[in-house]
């Protein structure tokens, strides 16, 4: 319901579905100088900013983007040579695709029959370079006491010792590796140790809970777990070994039964002593992995092999496995990095995501690694041991490239301006933003308080399935509008359609869609083709599908108007609707379940669950305790559900569908706008429903 497709479209003409033009659109007309739509003005880079940076003028994107439309093979061959590969891809092959399911399987390749490591490119080539003693990663604690760091030739050191050991218990080229780790060092550490022996890391967020990690492990059906005794964030200890164990317990009833959990000793946040254990399969990393020689020999492959999984939510209750091979991942996710946040040898970044999100592959790992960049790593929380925590992070490391999520910008923002004001934050010269669309409000605060109106804003819109991103500004570039996410990046081409599938032109919204593939694009889901074509490429044939809706106004700023799936953006978490009823239903006092997302101040969007119970069951607080519970122990706290409202019956159609339209508006009070409600099955539900609204 939240699409208003525009007037102005192409309908007829034979090139409008998907001709291959192209897409002019997406460059806009030439920029007035005044007001775009009445959000505020336009916020240009200082003079300064522009003329240093990689691409200090629109002329210049125009230039280049035009030239990766009409030449993609060349403009991303000519990148990819600064790369070390150890046979050359096949110069016919930069690129060869197929996104049209009419014309047979979809197929996306990059640089066939190159050969290459993406450990070796983000690390080794690093150290060959003569930045060895350049610090590749910085690290702070939860306590602000603590911190450690690592030069490159310490990071490659570290990589090679565990790539070693994984190598000693038989993981191999292929081999699936489970990463179950907070935000310490050894968390990228163990990436690129998988990364540089072949095998294929499938890193698990370490908020989930042990049924959600149980059923990653079982998809996947990984060799060895890593994993750490526990962390502390805050005031909180995390027992990550025991949620682990159960975890292991379960994978093993169901085919999944995993050899070796090696497991970190956090000190700082249990003892030794205080962790279960089970001899034989787990390992204390301490233990064994120092011991390792330092070097180890790359195992180069194929640019199509796989690199990771990663598990994210769709609109049924089964996580997808999204694949990402090695070579255009490479590719993009530097160059990605490299111009979205106008990087500089000099600059000192961070990125507030978990390795255990994309964000925290392609942008605390890959990205800046392969661009040789200083990355900071923080365990934390942003607000322990007090909200000016960031600022403190920022000022003790001089960083100058600060990406985060907007959610964490809002919640700062009600926090106040003193926890800010009080530290410096003079070294920051860019800003990011990413996970959710950013608020004209929030944009400002970030800009205007913690930026001081100096720092341009890059608001990256992208998605695990894209690898990197899609729609972002360049800061020296673009004249900024704050909450826009502005123009393609440099390959893409994205395309808002309408529901019937014809590209919309000029100023329009509708459904946002891509053209033709770029290098860091998904090639599938883990053991699901079907699942991939028909959940991307079959609502609209010939084009990738991302889900969002998006609008393009006049001068061809994108913004990104949310999903228009069953998915929910929850803090910038990405959250079936569908898994969390399964959650619920789960449960043995719940009929039935259906969960839609409301406006949250913080959180961009919470979680409302409509319940039915088991006839009989009465109505408690108790047992709305125990139902969030049960979300909470299937797939981890960031679900749990903000509002149970209790529920005699759903709003359905005569075919049994529930109208979540409806469902949406009783959630958000918009009683006035429920529509049309004669096609339900049982109209008398929505009266009931509205009646329990408070209860
Ligand atoms: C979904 C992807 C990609 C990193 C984090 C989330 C939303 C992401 C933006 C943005 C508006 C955004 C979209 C997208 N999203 N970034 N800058 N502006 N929306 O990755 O879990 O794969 O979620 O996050 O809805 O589809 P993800």
């Amino acid at each position: 319901g939240a699409l208003a497709v525009a007037a102005a479209r192409t309908r007829n003409g034979a090139h409008a579905r998907n001709g291959g033009r192209p897409c002019a659109a997406v460059l806009g007309e030439p920029l007035p100088a005044a007001l775009d739509d009445g959000l505020g003005l336009l916020v240009h880079p200082s003079a300064d900013f522009a003329a240093g940076a990689l691409v200090s003028s629109t002329q210049q994107y125009r230039e280049m983007y035009q030239r990766s439309i009409d030449d993609p093979a060349g403009f991303w061959s000519e990148i990819a040579e600064e790369f070390y590969w150890k046979h050359k891809w096949n110069p016919d092959e930069v690129c060869s695709e197929n996104l049209d399911v009419t014309k047979g399987a979809i197929k996306i390749e990059w640089f066939k029959g190159g050969k290459t490591n993406i450990c070796y490119n983000a690390v080794d080539r690093n150290v060959e370079a003569g930045n060895g003693d350049k610090i590749a990663m910085y690290w702070e604690g939860n306590e602000p006491s603590d911190d450690g760091k690592l030069t490159y030739s310490e990071l490659l050191d570290k990589v090679c010792q565990l790539a070693n050991y994984l190598k000693s218990v038989g993981v191999g080229k292929g081999d699936a590796v489970v990463i179950y780790l907070p935000m310490l060092m050894e968390l990228p550490i163990a990436m690129l140790a998988c990364a540089r022996i072949g095998a294929v890391h499938s890193v698990v967020f370490a908020g989930f809970s042990a049924d959600a990690l149980a059923q990653r492990i079982i998809d996947c059906k990984p060799k060895v777990v890593i994993t750490c005794n526990a962390v502390k964030r805050g005031l909180k200890t995390i027992p990550l070994k025991d949620i682990v164990d159960t975890s292991l317990a379960e994978s093993a009833k169901n085919g999944a039964d995993v050899g070796i959990c090696l497991t970190y000793e956090n000190q700082s946040a249990l003892s030794k002593v205080d962790t279960r254990w089970k001899p034989g399969r787990d390992v204390w990393w301490q233990d064994v992995v120092p011991n390792f020689p330092t070097k180890c020999d790359v195992e180069w492959v194929d640019a199509e092999d796989p690199l990771f999984l990663l598990y994210t939510s769709g609109s049924t209750g089964k996580p997808k496995g999204v694949l990402h091979t090695t070579g255009g991942y490479m590719v993009y996710s530097a160059t990605t990095f490299k111009h979205a946040f106008d990087y500089k040898p000099t600059d000192i970044y961070w990125c507030t995501a978990d390795c255990g999100w994309i964000t925290g592959h392609s942008y605390v790992t890959y990205g800046p690694l392969l661009n040789g960049a200083t990355v900071l790593v923080f365990e934390g929380a942003p607000n322990y041991p007090d909200p000016g925590r960031c600022w403190d992070i920022v000022d003790k490391y001089g960083v100058t490239i600060f990406y985060t999520a907007p959610t964490l910008i809002r919640s700062l923002m009600r926090d106040g301006t003193e926890y800010v004001s009080r530290h410096s934050r003079k070294s920051l010269r860019v800003l990011g933003s990413v996970g959710e669309p950013i608020n004209p409000t929030a944009w400002r605060w970030f800009y205007d308080v913690i930026g001081d109106s100096r720092c341009p804003i890059s608001d990256t819109w992208w998605q695990t399935e894209t690898g990197g991103f899609m729609i972002t500004p360049l800061p020296g570039a673009w004249p900024q509008k704050p909450g826009s996410a502005t123009f393609p990046f440099f390959g893409v081409q994205p395309v808002i359609v309408d529901e019937k599938g014809w590209e919309l032109e000029g100023e329009c919204s509708g459904y946002l869609c891509i053209k033709k593939s770029w290098p860091g694009a998904f090639r599938t889901l883990y053991g699901d083709k079907d699942r991939y074509e028909t959940t991307y490429f079959k609502p609209f044939a010939g084009y990738y599908f991302s889900g969002d809706g998006c609008r393009r106004d006049k001068d061809g700023y994108h913004w990104l108007t949310g999903r228009v799936d069953d998915v929910i953006n929850v803090s910038g978490h990405r959250i079936g609707t569908a898994e969390v009823e399964s959650a619920l239903v789960s449960h043995p006092k719940c009929a039935e379940a259906a969960v839609v997302g409301i406006d949250h101040e913080v959180k961009g969007q919470g979680i409302y669950a409509f319940v039915t119970l088991v006839d009989g069951v009465p109505y408690s607080d108790d047992l709305r305790k125990s139902l969030i519970m049960t979300v909470r122990s299937q797939i981890g706290a960031f679900a749990a559900p903000d509002k149970i409202h209790w529920a005699p019956g759903l709003p359905k159609t005569r075919s049994g569908k529930i109208m979540r339209r409806i469902l949406r508006k009783i959630a958000s009070r918009q009683l006035d706008e429920l529509g049309d409600t004669s096609t339900l099955a049982e109209p008398g539900v929505v009266d009931q429903l509205i009646a329990l609204s408070d209860s």
